[in-house]
This record gives structure tokens, C-alpha cells and sequence, in this order.
């Protein structure tokens, strides 16, 4: 049965640039879309032992040191992608940075982080993208968003803007880069147990899973489940959705 519908090999071949995948939801997607079939760039902004064990774990994966903010650091690593793999199908934007702190105590600094990493880094990394997929004539864009940035989270008005403006991104993408065969998608996650949001759950975890319909803290493997959907043909006519991974915290 599993044999029939194509699991494990659901991307073969396929060539996927995931970022921020040394740890976290990055690197559980990187798994996953090895496990069917993709031959999968690693990488890592600091953590590059733990990337290159990464890679490691899949085949002797790319691995690339990649820093979102920086137009030259994206245009070095699509550079080597085309030197190394000579191609693109599969770009997953999920580099991300959380700063939980009080509306009236943001700094520029932390502004600027924080809407650099999400929302310039998703906006010129599917730019560098599409440019191969044009060419191509075919390619996928995943870009993960946030819970946050649909209903508005209080603890990160600066996160959530730029998660909300993702959205607003991916639906433009969707609509110019359809006619060159090229889906985009957003997942929106609510609350996955990463690091990102480990000193919350050591506080609240009971809390806040009792506060779900689902009644549990979503795991990486929910959302990688959700991008190996949106990755491959089972969803060929899908373009410019937002696939809600939360467990039910906001339906819409
Ligand atoms: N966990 C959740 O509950 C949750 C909920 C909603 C959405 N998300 C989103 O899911 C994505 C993955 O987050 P996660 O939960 O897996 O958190 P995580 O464990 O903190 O991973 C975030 C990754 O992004 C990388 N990163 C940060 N800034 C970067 C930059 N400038 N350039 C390149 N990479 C950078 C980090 O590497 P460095 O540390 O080396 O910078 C890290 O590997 C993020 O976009 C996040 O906003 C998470």
C-alpha cells in the first residue's frame, strides 16, 4: 500500500535548499525530504558542527554556511548550489528569529533582526530562487510562517509583523510565479517543541497544551509531514495557501 502511494520517494532526486537546518524544524524537513528521495542542502548560520553531523546523517548533504540577512551570503550559497548540484526544485524558507519582549522596550537592533532574518531573508532567498525556477520552468517555495502572525501574538508584535507579512509574500509569489509552473505555500505553525520556544514550554507546557483542541505541543515531525506535502506532486495544484500545523489553536 505504502509501496503504491509513492511514500519514500515522494522527492526523488529532487534538489531542496532548506535554511536555518542545523537544528529544529529546519533540520527535521531536511530529514524527511531525504527520506523520500531529495538530495538536501544543509545549513547553518553558527552552528556548523552540528549542521555537517546533519549532513552526515543524510549521505554527505551540502552543507553551507548561510547567513539570511546578507545578499551576498544567499547569492554565494544558490552560487555553489549551481556549481555543485546544477539545480534547483525545492526552496524552504525557515530561517527564523524570535525575540520575546515588551512592545515599549524593542530596539531598533532587535526591529531590525528580527524583520531581516524573517521577512528579507524569506523575500531575496525566493528571489535568487525564482530566477532558477524561471529558467527551469518549475520549482516550490515553503515558507514558514507563523501562528503569530495571524492572529497577532502579543509577546512579538515585531515576529509576528513580519510572519503576517510572509503571508503576504507568499500569496504575491504565488501569483507571479505561478505562470512559470512555480508553486508557493506558507505552513503556519502554532506551538512546536525547538528551542525557539523551549524556555516557554519549561514554564507553561501543560498550560498551554490544555488550551489546544488537540490538546498537545505540536513536535518538528508535524510540520516536516506538512512541507513533504506541499514539496511534492500531491499537491501540483496548490499555489498560495497557508497550511495551519497548530492543533487547532486558530482556525482560518
Ligand atoms: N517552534 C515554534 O513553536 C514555531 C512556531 C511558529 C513558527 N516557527 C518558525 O519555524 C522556523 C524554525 O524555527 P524552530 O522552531 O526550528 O527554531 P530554532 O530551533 O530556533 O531554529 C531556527 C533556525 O534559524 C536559524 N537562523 C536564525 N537566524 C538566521 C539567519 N540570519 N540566517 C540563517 N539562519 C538563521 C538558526 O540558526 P542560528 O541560531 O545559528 O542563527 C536556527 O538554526 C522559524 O521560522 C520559526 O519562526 C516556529
Amino acid at each position: 500500500m505504502l509501496d503504491r502511494l509513492g511514500a519514500g520517494r515522494r522527492l526523488m532526486d529532487r534538489v531542496a535548499l532548506v535554511t536555518g537546518s542545523a537544528r529544529g524544524i529546519g533540520a527535521e524537513i531536511a530529514r524527511a525530504f531525504h527520506e523520500e528521495g531529495a538530495r538536501v542542502v544543509v545549513t547553518y548560520r553558527r552552528e556548523e558542527e552540528r549542521a555537517r553531523a546533519l549532513a552526515r546523517e543524510l549521505g554527505d548533504a551540502l552543507c553551507l554556511e548561510l547567513d539570511v540577512t546578507k545578499l551576498s551570503s544567499l547569492e554565494k550559497v544558490f552560487g555553489t548550489i549551481d556549481e555543485c548540484l546544477g539545480s534547483l526544485d525545492i526552496l524552504v524558507n525557515n530561517a527564523g528569529h524570535l525575540a520575546q519582549e515588551p512592545f515599549l522596550e524593542i530596539t531598533e537592533a532587535s526591529y531590525e533582526r528580527t524583520l531581516d532574518t524573517n521577512l528579507k531573508g524569506t523575500f531575496f532567498a525566493t528571489q535568487a530562487a525564482a530566477r532558477r525556477f524561471e529558467a527551469a520552468g518549475s520549482g516550490v517555495v515553503i515558507n514558514i510562517a507563523s501562528v503569530g502572525g495571524q492572529f497577532g501574538g502579543p509577546k512579538a508584535p515585531h515576529y509576528s509583523a513580519s510572519k503576517a507579512a510572509i503571508l503576504a509574500l507568499t500569496k504575491s509569489c504565488a501569483r507571479i510565479l505561478g505562470p512559470m509552473g512555480v508553486r508557493v505555500n506558507a505552513i503556519s505553525p502554532g506551538f512546536i517543541r525547538t528551542e525557539m520556544i523551549q524556555h516557554l514550554l519549561e514554564d507553561e507546557e501543560r498550560e498551554i497544551a490544555a488550551g489546544l483542541p488537540l490538546g498537545r505541543i505540536g513536535e518538528v515531525g508535524d510540520v516536516a509531514a506538512a512541507a513533504v506535502y506541499l514539496a511534492s506532486d500531491d499537491a501540483a495544484f496548490v499555489t498560495g495557501q497557508v497550511l495551519n500545523v497548530n492543533g487547532g489553536q486558530f482556525m482560518g
